[in-house]
């Protein structure tokens, strides 16, 4: 597990870096993977903290990653709904811990956060579903090998065998279908695979996983939905589904097609968020 003082030491730079500091909460939390960091460009009021400014934060080595903290407003309405954003994120396959790839879920968490969401860049296994369209994340598999929970316990972020029977809100995924039928966006709704990664799967683990249940597989995601139910977050998870990968019928999947397809469905990703964090302005820290 991760060592608490190290979270804490990121949390106070990040509130003395952030003006109006402590004062002002930001009850959702949104974690921006793949391609889909341009988001924060639709945020008022946005103040940007690189990670590069807090100490022992982990930076991310992909380009496509930006590197910052990010808080501002969302969405619709006089105001918008307060988000702290996290634009971009490390992973396994660079070589980090979980420790690691979990930090930004904690040190939200310890700034206010109470409902994140998560989301990221996917390979759809379903045959049903199709590149460019987003899908709610209903439910994950953790096939990455590790935990953020391994080693001693915190006790004061969570208990030692926190529950993973409902590890996406069903409400939270219930207003997002919701909002996205309201806005003619397709929403499809499946379980995750993360991986570790770097290398993209073979055709024999594509048929397996589609086999094991799994209707999108990605190299992120799991690991901090998991620290974020031991912390006792909300927690809704969207992906973006870039490619799709048929086992009979691989195809190499350019990582430049991935960042192409996640920033035009970036632009759908937006529109929902902004929604949603309206609908869920007033609930989102109930
Ligand atoms: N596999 C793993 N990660 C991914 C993929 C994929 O096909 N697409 C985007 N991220």
């Amino acid at each position: 597990m991760q060592n608490s003082q190290e979270v804490q030491r990121v949390v106070e730079a990040l509130r003395a870096a952030l003006p109006g500091g402590a004062s002002e909460k930001a009850p959702l939390g949104l974690i921006l993977g793949t391609g889909l960091s341009g988001l924060t460009a639709r945020l008022t009021d946005a103040c940007s903290v690189p990670y590069a400014d807090l100490p022992g934060f982990p930076l991310s080595s992909v380009d496509s990653h930006q590197g910052a903290f990010v808080r501002g407003r969302l969405g619709r309405g006089e105001a918008g709904v307060p988000v702290l954003v996290q634009q971009g994120r490390c992973h396994l396959y660079e070589g980090r811990s979980p420790a690691q790839v979990c930090m930004g879920v904690r040190v939200m968490a310890g700034l206010g956060v109470r409902t994140l969401i998560i989301t990221n860049a996917a390979g759809a296994l379903n045959p049903r579903f199709a590149a460019g369209d987003l899908m709610c994340m209903a439910d994950l598999i953790n096939h990455t090998g590790v935990s953020p929970l391994a080693g001693p316990n915190c006790q004061a972020w969570g208990e030692r065998f926190p529950d993973m029977s409902a590890p996406f809100d069903p409400f939270l995924q219930a207003l997002a279908l919701q909002t996205a039928l309201k806005l003619g966006i397709r929403l499809e709704r499946g379980v995750y695979i993360g991986v570790h990664g770097p290398e993209m799967e073979s055709p024999a683990e594509t048929r397996m996983y589609r086999q094991w249940g799994a209707d999108a597989v990605g190299m992120s995601t799991v690991l901090e939905v998991i620290a974020a139910r031991h912390l006792g977050l909300r927690v809704l998870g969207i992906s973006c589904l870039t490619n799709k990968n048929l086992p009979d019928c691989m195809a190499p999947v350019p990582l430049e097609q991935v960042i192409a397809v996640a920033c035009r469905a970036g632009e759908k990703l937006a529109r929902l968020l902004e929604e949603l964090a309206a609908a869920s302005g007033q609930g989102a820290d109930n």
